[in-house]
């Protein structure tokens, strides 16, 4: 299934590059989220062919109804994760692809178009990129850690969680080595599985942002949780915490200040 799942996504990344290198018109699904006829179209794409495939599969996607898709199961998919980045061409956006069996992570697939990078996982077989194994790093030292971010939508409207935001940062800032917002979160996590990154955390994310980020980041023996530590459910909890696994207690400990 993973190279079939490959060549189909290979092929859906000439269409976001080929839109990326266009001029766009632009719809705010709200205050912060944008969409382009090229996610729709990606989604499109995606969603035939997967159709043809894996006939036994639900697809779930960002840009389509959802409604009365069973989770157990599915392909969940972001066709342009980054959308804020893909429309300003900022390099850092990608296809997200995750496969569940039995609510179960299975395959993880994501595919930077534009510097032609494919973050691979199918479970109990390692994390890779463009073909090599990838791992997480092995800094233990919170101080040293160099952290990433994301600025939920809802902090152009919802006051409380801008609050959060930057509490947070307030906070954390200071103890560790810097923190980044790169702006596609299925990326974030894979930066993490790479070693770029010590540690990540985001609030407000759905399914297809994260569902094979944390497949490949957990393959490259990293960590993901919740903000309380527990496991990290898909479509529930609030906050995803993502690290190399050595810091993750100390960031848990000062996401909870
Ligand atoms: C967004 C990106 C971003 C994150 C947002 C996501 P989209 O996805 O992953 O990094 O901060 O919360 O919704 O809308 O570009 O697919
Ligand atoms: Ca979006
Ligand atoms: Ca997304
Ligand atoms: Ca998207």
């Amino acid at each position: 299934m993973k190279e079939k799942l490959i060549e189909i996504i290979k092929e859906a990344g000439e269409i976001l590059k080929d839109g990326y290198f266009s001029k766009k018109d632009v719809t705010f699904k709200a205050k912060k989220d944008l969409v382009t006829k090229y996610d729709v179209a990606v989604e499109n794409f995606l969603k035939e062919s997967f159709a043809k495939e894996f006939s036994d599969f639900n697809v779930i996607a960002e840009e389509s109804d959802n409604t009365n898709k069973t989770f157990s199961n599915s392909i969940i998919v972001d066709p342009i994760d980054g959308t804020t980045n893909f429309v300003n061409k900022l390099p850092h956006t990608a296809i997200s692809v995750g496969v569940y069996v039995n609510k179960k992570p299975y395959i993880g697939i994501v595919y930077n178009p534009i510097l032609d990078e494919l973050y691979t996982a199918v479970v109990g077989e390692g994390a890779y990129c463009n073909g090599e194994k990838i791992e997480t790093s092995d800094e233990k030292d919170f101080q040293k850690a160099l952290l990433s971010t994301g600025f939920p939508y809802s902090s152009g409207t919802c006051e409380d969680d801008l609050n959060d935001v930057i509490k947070k940062i307030k906070y954390i800032l200071p103890r560790c080595q810097d923190i980044r917002r790169l702006g596609a979160a299925s990326l974030d996590l894979c930066l993490v599985a790479r070693g770029v990154y010590e540690g990540y955390y985001e609030m407000n994310l759905k399914a297809w942002d994260v569902s094979a980020g944390l497949i490949i980041l957990q393959e490259a023996g990293g960590k993901v949780s919740n903000l309380d530590g527990n496991e990290y459910v898909l479509f529930e909890n609030k906050y995803i915490v993502a690290s190399n696994g050595f810091i993750h207690e100390e960031l848990i400990k000062n996401l909870n200040i």
